[in-house]
C-alpha cells in the first residue's frame, strides 16, 4: 500500500449507523460494494466505499454455483471475518444465508451472533416475511438490513429473476413490506429491481437508508456486485450494471469511479435503469 494511500484510509472517520442515517437525511449518497475478501476489502475502504457487504452472491461469484442458495453460515462468517480485517472505516453487512433464518427466531439470532462475532456491523435478511426475525434481531441490538424487492433467496418461487411492485398491486405490497420492515427496527433496505418511481417514492418516505440495486437513482445509496463492476463476470449482465473498470487498466482506480459516480449522481443514469 501506497504512503499516502495508507493516510486516506486512517484519516476517513469510521462509517457509523448514526452517520448513514444522516447521509440519508443530508441526500448524501451512500457506495456499496459487495466484498469478500481483505485485500478487496482495504482497496473499496481507501476508495471510499462506505458499505462493505459480504453478500451471498460469493456463491455465484466466488464458489461458481448457479444461485446463493447453498451457501452456509460458515462459509458467510469465514468472508466477513476476512472483509472485517481488511476493512478499515468501511461498515460492514452480512448477509445471512438461505435456512440461517428460516427455522425459528432463535436460530436466527444464534446464526447472527455468529457473523458479528466474525466482524459484521449488521446483518441483511431477505423478505417481509422476516419482519419478527428484524425485530427480535433489533431489540437484541444488533443492526439489520432488510432485502426486498427482487430476493434472490426465492428466485425459485419469483419465476426468476423479475422486476417486483410493477403494477399497482405489487406497488401497494411493497409499500406495505417497506413500512413494515421499519418499524421493525431495520435500519436500512436494500430494493432490488423495483421501478424507479416507486423506489424514490420509498426513500422520501422512510426513515432509513435505501440501497438500490436495478431501482433508479433516487434510492440513498447504490450497490452493486464487485465481480459485475469489475467486468470480472462472465456474459450478458442485467442492464443497469455499468462496468466501471472499462478504460482503464487499474482496479483501485474502477472503484474510485463507482464512489465517485454514485456519490454525484451520475450512475445509475436512467439509459442503465429504464424499468
Ligand atoms: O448477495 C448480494 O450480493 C446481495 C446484493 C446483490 C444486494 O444481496
Amino acid at each position: 500500500m501506497s504512503e499516502s494511500a495508507e493516510n486516506a484510509a486512517t484519516s476517513r472517520k469510521p462509517i457509523t449507523l448514526l452517520r448513514l442515517a444522516q447521509m440519508h437525511r443530508d441526500r448524501e449518497k451512500i457506495a456499496v460494494l459487495t466484498c469478500y475478501d481483505a485485500s478487496f476489502a482495504r482497496l473499496m475502504d481507501e476508495a471510499g466505499v462506505d458499505v462493505l457487504l459480504v453478500g451471498d452472491s460469493l456463491g455465484m461469484v466466488v464458489q461458481g454455483r448457479a444461485d446463493t442458495l447453498p451457501v452456509t453460515i460458515e462459509e458467510i462468517a469465514y468472508h466477513t471475518a476476512c472483509v472485517a480485517r481488511g476493512s478499515g472505516s468501511a461498515w460492514v453487512v452480512a448477509d445471512m444465508p438461505f435456512g440461517s433464518y428460516h427455522a425459528s427466531i432463535e436460530q436466527s439470532i444464534a446464526n447472527a451472533c455468529r457473523l458479528f462475532q466474525a466482524g459484521a456491523k449488521m446483518v441483511k435478511l431477505e423478505g417481509a416475511w422476516a419482519t419478527p426475525t428484524i425485530r427480535a434481531l433489533a431489540e437484541r441490538g444488533m443492526p439489520v438490513c432488510a432485502h426486498l424487492g427482487f430476493t434472490p433467496q426465492t428466485v425459485h418461487a419469483l419465476g426468476g429473476y423479475r422486476v417486483q411492485g410493477r403494477d399497482a398491486d405489487g406497488a401497494a405490497l411493497l409499500r406495505g413490506q417497506a413500512r413494515a420492515v421499519a418499524e421493525a427496527g431495520a435500519q436500512m433496505l436494500v430494493l432490488e429491481l423495483v421501478p424507479s418511481a416507486l423506489a424514490r417514492e420509498l426513500t422520501a418516505e422512510l426513515p432509513i437508508p435505501t440501497i438500490g440495486i436495478g431501482a433508479g437513482r433516487d434510492c440513498s445509496g447504490q450497490v452493486l456486485v464487485m465481480h459485475d463492476m469489475l467486468g470480472v463476470t462472465p456474459g450478458k449482465l442485467p442492464r443497469f450494471v455499468r462496468r466501471f473498470v472499462e478504460g482503464t487498466a487499474d482496479v483501485r482506480e474502477a472503484v474510485r469511479r463507482f464512489v465517485r459516480d454514485v456519490k454525484s449522481g451520475a450512475y445509475p443514469d436512467e439509459s442503465l435503469h429504464g424499468y
